[in-house]
């Protein structure tokens, strides 16, 4: 038990403090940089992005919680999958905030410990639940895209593309949960979850 911690602290370590590597090219690598941005909107699009990049944190704190106490190996290679697209996602936000000259968010360490926890503790109270949950938190990232899709200036269409690339994703994620048998959850939790999710997205829109 106690390796298996310290393998979660260097990885969680990793996800906080190094630079992922992209399995996939970026989404927007053909298009080219709009020159017509204001200083205000390349703020304002850092900012979405670091929003999206710390969600991205947050489902790989949530993925490696879930797998923590899972012992169902189709489940275990659906996860370690759907963990691999994360870091893509994580790499996409990460190298696009740079180029806006933005930063990401402090309170990520926080995030990651408190979304592990949710999802260890989510995988511990039944399987299908685990399942559900994930169904359930992809569906209101791909939300949150969704909404910052109708925010970001339609002349960047770097930032859109690599929005629009990481909903598809996350769309996906959802499918492929409930198609393993995810249920759909109580509403309670559901309101729960949303509510959580709108802490995240406006504290780190911030900070
Ligand atoms: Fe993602
Ligand atoms: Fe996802």
């Amino acid at each position: 038990m106690i390796d298996r911690i310290l393998i979660e602290l260097d990885k969680g370590l990793k996800i906080l403090s190094t630079t992922p590597n992209k399995n996939r090219k970026r989404p927007d690598e053909g298009l080219s940089e709009a020159t017509s941005l204001s200083l205000e909107d390349k703020e304002n699009h850092a900012k979405y992005m670091r929003v999206n990049h710390s969600g991205e944190i947050c489902a790989q704190g949530l993925y490696r919680g879930q797998l923590f106490f899972n012992k169902n190996k189709e489940i275990e290679s659906k996860l370690k999958e759907a963990a691999s697209e994360e870091v893509d996602h994580l790499a996409w936000c990460e190298s696009r905030i740079n180029e806006l000259n933005g930063s990401t968010s402090k309170l990520n360490p926080l995030l990651y410990i408190g979304s592990f926890g949710i999802g260890a503790i989510a995988s511990i109270v039944d399987e299908k639940y685990n399942l559900g949950f994930l169904s359930e938190t992809e569906a209101q990232v791909a939300l949150h895209l969704d909404s910052h899709i109708k925010k970001i200036n339609p002349a960047d269409k770097k930032t859109l593309k690599i929005i629009q690339s990481m909903k598809e994703d996350e769309e996906n994620h959802k499918e492929s949960a409930i198609k393993m048998g995810g249920v759909e959850l109580p509403n309670l939790i559901k309101k729960i979850m949303g509510a959580a999710s709108k802490i995240m997205t406006t504290t780190t829109y911030r900070v």
